[in-house]
């Protein structure tokens, strides 16, 4: 158990670490209660350290021995770490400790996963394999030895030797303990090679176990697409002869980035066309090029502490997003990004979790891996990336990697950077990384003798520990068109720097139609009151992609209101401009279904709290549900031609065409569904060849209360198959009714399958659950408390897991007295759980204010 008085890291604290470490030695006596770790570890005194004080990280270690240079020692030992006395001169650490992997249920350090070995140490894991200096600014080459049954043991770096029961990897490249990874177990692999732009040869190898062979091949095909992929569009070249990926079953995470040996949840890398959706092929592709992409922006540069997390990880969403865009549609991945966006950051930033993308305090590191920190940290890039156009951000990364490889940086390295590439003072655009919570942007317009002139009014609400807010720099892309719907001014990219600030186009024969945050250019709220008819003038003829779409689903939003706050009938305008983009044939296929996307539920709840009011989730379900009913009826004559011309023939490929083909067509089925009761979806789940038609026609039948014996079957057929298992279970709590999900949840948790342990399966209920709003909100309570139940459960066990989850509480204080008092009491009941892990009590401490 943790030290139960939370203690708080400061970014302000920050120190040097005492002692370097030029070379680390391990090796490993694998036994599933009883491993032995034996570390060899050469230190040297750190000239730029403020202090001699010698401190190794070590948590959950049974000591057997230590020695320096030679000579027995007996450091003093605490729950959190040694101290002992050592030479104000290089020395060399040697220890051995015993650790037990197959208890480890937090899969955090070394675990097993189904009689597998392996490890996850970022961001503090490290310390509960050995003792060490277990920060990311301490960087080693190092030399694994693993002794094990195992057929299969693998390190990071390269293959040294191996025999009969043991191996040997040498990682030259210096790197922090969270980078370090071990495997061992009965794996097959799946293997091919890769020629490096300079011409050396790399093995590559996919390692699963015996069975999932034939799920591989995507996973091996983004890895050599995002291999040639940084070559060429950063010029990064793989350094390794190898590069190995391992799927484990038990993960906390997507994936990890381990050098040269990736850790994988097999749910984010295993996929055939029988047993993955299309999302998940994408998933996928991009996931494998994030991990991929780390081995530079990460690894070789790394993070000089956690508060920096964002350096390596805002850097790499961004580039991974960069790269799904040039492989797929560039337009339909934005608007899958700013969705994602808007969903978990938004909400987030307005909450109580609200923090900084670069946080300057924590309690538990693992709780930042959040959505700010990622996906605003992306949105920090993009921006950047705008301002200073694409050759200066391109000379700004050649001047990083050149500048800093082999070091651990700061946010502040990395602006100076750009600094100095571009000759810009970004100081004001550093506030992107310290100041919390989501700008509002408000815009008047104006227009005289040919002058246009654009006012923009920022403003940032106040955040957790952050009252005053700071103008920041906003890059505004806007475009104008004409009343016919020419464009006459193309995108301009406008940088706002004060709190309010006008811009003007001159020379204009009209009055124009402005499309302002085109390609969503900063990651802000525009609150501006746009008529009616100027988004729907927008949703048909803006000429950028995103801002069609936005326009759109801005229509949508504002029917759905008045819909709640009224009861007013759907909006006729966008059903018609809806039928119109359907329509059209040039649109791609992909981008057509994101613009039949409805806003999220929470997202409606997020506007109407915006706006004052109170919102009721069975009243925004019953909109949403009425609004879909009226797409159905005004579009039942277009929908089956539709879903006929979307028919995919040939061999199935999860590319961006074909797949965008099936998303058209399964958001024609639904809606086909809701008048042909099903009929149309029993045919395609019978008929199905893919997971993707499967799933979907499967979704439709249980939205309109038919598919129990499609259901059977669907489990009678993937029983054995852990990861379309798991969508077995997700999709029953899914599609449940609002006043019925709760029990669904709680009777799939009877279930023999829930195995509660398992991440997977337990986001599969359980996150089903918290993702369904109505459910989860429930008037009565229920969803607060079976999910309370349940975190309560899993937080000694897996309190990353559990910590993550509760996030699902974080909007509690948007609903109404009644909701309030029983998510106060579920989030109460959970934090006065005795022993609540550090994980947990941080999440409902920040939560509960
Ligand atoms: N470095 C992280 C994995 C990680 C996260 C380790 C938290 C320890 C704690 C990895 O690079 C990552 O970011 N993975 C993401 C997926 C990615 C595509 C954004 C994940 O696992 O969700
Ligand atoms: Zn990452």
């Amino acid at each position: 158990m943790k030290d139960a008085a939370p203690q708080t890291i400061h970014l302000k604290d920050y120190a040097p670490p005492a002692y370097l470490v030029d070379e680390v030695q391990l090796t490993f006596r694998l036994a599933p209660t009883a491993t032995r770790v034996l570390s060899r570890i050469r230190f040297r005194p750190n000239p730029e350290a403020p202090s001699r004080d010698f401190f190794l990280h070590g948590e959950a270690l049974t000591p057997i021995r230590a020695a320096i240079d030679g000579q027995e020692v007996r450091p003093e030992i605490t729950e959190a770490g040694l101290t002992c006395a050592v030479p104000d001169a290089p020395f060399t650490w040697e220890a051995e400790v015993e650790i037990s992997p197959r208890t480890n249920t937090a899969l955090e350090g070394l675990y097993m996963s189904r009689g597998m070995y392996c490890t996850q140490c970022e961001a503090e894991g490290f310390r509960k394999i050995t003792w060490y200096p277990d920060r990311p600014d301490v960087m080693a080459p190092f030399t694994v030895r693993i002794e094990g049954d195992a057929p299969v043991l693998l390190s990071n770096g390269n293959p040294v030797g191996m025999g009969e029961g043991w191996a040997e990897w040498h990682d030259p490249w210096p790197k922090p303990a969270y980078l370090f990874a071990l495997v061992a177990g009965d794996l097959v692999a799946r293997r091919d090679s890769f020629v490096t732009r300079s011409g050396r040869t790399v093995d590559l190898a996919l390692w699963v176990r015996p069975g999932d062979e034939g799920k591989c091949a995507w996973g091996m095909e983004a890895l050599k697409a995002s291999m040639r992929w940084d070559e060429d569009r950063y010029g990064r070249e793989y350094d390794l002869d190898v590069f190995n990926i391992v799927a484990v079953d038990d993960f906390n995470m997507g994936a990890m980035e381990n050098k040269g040996l990736n850790i994988f949840n097999s749910a984010a890398v295993l996929a055939s066309p029988e047993t993955a959706t299309d999302a998940n092929f994408e998933r996928i592709e991009s996931i494998i090029a994030h991990e991929y992409f780390h081995n530079w922006t990460g690894n070789r540069i790394t993070c000089r502490d956690w508060f920096q997390l964002c350096l390596k990880e805002g850097l790499t969403v961004f580039r991974d997003q960069e790269f799904t865009s040039d492989l797929r549609s560039a337009a339909v991945k934005r608007i899958e990004d700013v969705r994602m966006l808007r969903a978990r950051q938004f909400p987030e930033d307005q909450g109580p979790l609200a923090h900084p993308v670069r946080p300057e305090s924590y309690q538990e590191i693992n709780n930042f891996y959040t959505a700010t920190v990622y996906e605003k940290g992306a949105e920090v890039i993009g921006m950047l990336k705008r301002l200073v156009g694409d050759e200066g951000y391109a000379k700004a990364l050649d001047l990083y990697f050149a500048r800093h490889d082999g070091q651990a940086c700061t946010i502040e390295d990395w602006l100076t950077v750009f600094e100095d590439a571009t000759g810009r003072d970004l100081s004001q655009f550093g506030l992107w990384y310290s100041q919390a919570g989501t700008p509002r942007v408000s815009v008047e317009e104006a227009f005289e003798n040919g002058t246009y002139t654009l006012t923009f009014e920022q403003r940032t609400p106040p955040t957790p520990g952050q009252e005053e807010k700071k103008p920041l720099v906003i890059p505004i892309a806007v475009g104008l068109l004409s009343p016919n719907g020419d464009e006459v001014v193309p995108t301009r990219v406008l940088e706002m720097t004060q709190a309010r600030q006008s811009f003007t186009f001159e020379g204009l024969a009209s009055k124009p139609v402005p499309s302002i945050l085109r390609d969503f250019s900063a990651p802000v709220v525009l609150e501006r009151e746009v008529p009616r008819a100027e988004r729907a003038f927008l949703m048909a003829h803006d000429t950028d992609p995103f801002n069609r779409w936005e326009a759109a689903r801005s229509l949508a939003r504002e029917s759905l209101i008045a819909t709640i706050r009224e009861g007013a009938a759907p909006d006729a305008d966008w059903l018609d401009g809806l039928a119109a983009m359907l329509r059209d044939d040039t649109l791609d296929p992909a981008f057509r279904a994101q613009v039949l996307a409805l806003p999220t539920q929470s997202e409606l709840a997020q506007v109407l709290a915006d706006r004052g009011h109170t919102p009721d989730p069975d009243a925004i379900h019953g909109a949403v549900e009425g609004l879909r009913d009226a797409m159905a009826r005004h579009l039942a004559d277009l929908a089956p031609h539709l879903y006929e011309s979307m028919r995919v023939t040939g061999p199935y490929a999860p590319d961006a065409e074909q797949s965008g083909k099936r998303a058209l067509g399964n958001a024609m089925l639904a809606l086909i569904s809701r008048r042909d009761d099903g009929a149309l979806a029993a045919r395609q789940y019978a008929e199905a060849d893919n997971m993707t038609l499967a799933l979907a026609a499967l979704s439709c039948l249980l939205r309109v209360g038919r598919g129990s014996a499609e259901l059977a079957a669907f489990h009678e057929r993937w029983k054995d198959d852990r990861l379309v298992m798991d969508k077995w279970f997700a999709l029953q709590v899914m599609e449940a009714k609002p006043e019925s999900a709760a029990e669904t949840a709680a009777r799939l948790t009877e279930h023999p399958a829930f195995d509660w342990k398992n991440p997977n399966r337990f986001r599969a209920v359980l996150g089903a659950l918290a993702g369904h709003h109505a459910g989860f909100h429930r008037a009565d309570g229920a969803g607060y408390a079976l999910l309370a139940d349940w975190l309560i459960r899993l937080d000694p066990v897996n309190p990353q897991t559990a910590a993550r989850m509760m996030t699902a509480f974080q909007t509690w204080r948007r609903y109404d007295a009644g909701r309030q008092a029983h998510a106060k009491a579920a989030l109460e009941r959970i934090a006065a759980k005795p022993g609540l892990s550090r994980d947990g009590a941080e999440m409902v401490g920040r939560m509960l204010g």
